[in-house]
């Protein structure tokens, strides 16, 4: 069920009109359905009944506070990349047990902090970083638990720039080096091996890739256990995919995802931990913005909006699709135009979809991007000196702005001049 539907012809955030938004806090803006967030971290709690099970978060998709105290408060756990995602999550109320490290390049520094204010487990992605860890860990007088991530060389099928499962990515350790690495873990002084992590990409569309992998971390679990580490939990990341055009087929459920983990690994007695991001937040977001022009090209017809490539990065950084739909319903039958729909910043990748149909729109009249609500503030950056777009939560028939839009002045405020200037 979708809550961004219109209501006597006018686009809501569950019950709140977008222009209502817009009047108060201008455009553009993200906004985000609590009752959205509620149901898709339910689902895949629901999705894992019967084992033993921790949904975390992966807050890089929406690393907003109140979006993770949201989830937090629910029970999920959050899976962090930074010592910044780290402090968030405790801020927004997550306790270090049910926080986990990911990510291929923490530092010291980062070790000491997630050590210092208690953390559930490290994903570890090589050998000096476990060398690493444990000298920090010894320096504090703890023990880290850490999963290894390992690189099942599975090919995910989605965008180059988001698969990590291949041997030639970045991450993780080889799996076929994971006896030695494990070896070498089990003689650090300052970790205890708690587990196995994977996580091959993100938007995946089947469920095929997932399958390959987690049966070999089912195999690896076995010989590992054989070879006397304490196996206990199993870290299956994140990157189930979304439906990000309404009119294709979906990929596949939560439920269906949970069965496949329950099928694979259900009969290890691990502890299962995933890291969905996209799917809790994406489809509970959408960014509105406002039509500035409509341009008539040499051949073709521009709408030009408030929002651009800083805002929402995803069409121009991975050729992404997001649905783009008026705030006032079309009427029935409406003949469309069509429009290359565009942003203000001084580059042509500035572009977020082309050839696009909606009905004649004209300047003034708002849009609402569909399926923002991932990986949309979360990257968006001040490029050509645009402040940051605000964000709100709505539930049922209130909403509050959950970050402000910086004034000018503010934004400017941040740069300092050298007095030798
Ligand atoms: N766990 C780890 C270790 C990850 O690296 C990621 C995402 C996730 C979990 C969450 O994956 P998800 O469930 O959201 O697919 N900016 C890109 C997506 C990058 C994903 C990076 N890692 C985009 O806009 O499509």
């Amino acid at each position: 069920m979708d809550h961004f539907l219109y209501i006597d012809g006018a686009l809501c955030a569950e019950q709140v009109p977008v222009a209502e938004i817009a009047a108060q806090v201008g455009t553009p803006f993200y906004v985000y359905s609590a009752a959205t967030l509620r149901r898709h971290y339910r689902l895949f709690d629901a999705a894992l009944e019967g084992t033993r099970h921790l949904v975390c978060f992966a807050m890089k998709a929406n690393p907003n506070l109140a979006v993770v105290k949201l989830l937090g408060d629910m029970g999920a756990g959050v899976d962090v990349v930074s010592a910044g995602e780290y402090l968030k999550a405790r801020a927004a109320g997550v306790p270090g047990a049910r926080i986990v490290f990911s990510g291929v390049g923490k530092t010291r520094e980062e070790m000491r902090i997630a050590l210092d204010g208690g953390i559930r487990q490290f994903n570890v992605e090589s050998e000096p970083e476990m060398d690493a860890l444990s000298d920090v860990a010894v320096a504090l007088g703890k023990v880290a638990p850490v999963a290894v991530r390992v690189n099942p060389d599975v090919d995910a099928r989605t965008h180059d720039k988001i698969a990590t499962g291949k041997a030639e990515n970045k991450f993780g350790i080889p799996i076929s080096r994971a006896m030695d690495a494990y070896a070498r873990a089990a003689r650090l002084p300052g970790l205890e091996v708690v587990g196995i992590d994977v996580h091959i990409g993100s938007q995946l569309t089947e469920l095929a890739p997932f399958e390959a992998a987690f049966c070999k971390l089912a195999e690896l679990t076995r010989a590992l256990r054989g070879a006397g580490h304490d196996i206990r939990r199993l870290d299956l990341g994140g990157g189930l995919g979304i439906p990000y055009r309404r009119a294709n087929e979906a990929p596949p459920l939560p439920q269906e995802y949970g069965a496949m983990i329950r099928r694979l690994l259900g009969d290890l007695d691990c502890e299962i931990e995933i890291e969905p991001g996209r799917l809790i937040a994406g489809n509970a977001g959408i960014m509105v913005s406002r039509v500035i022009y409509v341009k008539e090209g040499a051949d073709r017809r521009f709408l030009i909006l408030d929002a651009a490539m800083n805002d929402l990065v995803r069409p121009a950084m991975y050729e992404a699709h997001h649905d783009i739909v008026p705030a006032t319903e079309p009427a029935p039958g409406a003949e469309p135009l069509r429009y290359d729909i565009v942003g203000p910043i001084c580059e042509s990748g500035d572009t977020f979809a082309r050839e696009r149909d909606l009905p004649a729109l004209a300047a003034g009249d708002l849009v609402a991007f569909r399926s923002a609500g991932a990986y949309g503030a979360a990257m968006a950056s001040e490029y050509n000196s645009r402040p940051l777009i605000p964000e709100v939560m709505v539930a049922g028939d209130q909403f509050a702005v959950i970050r402000p839009r910086p004034s000018y002045d503010e934004m400017i405020g941040r740069d300092n001049i050298p007095a030798w200037l």
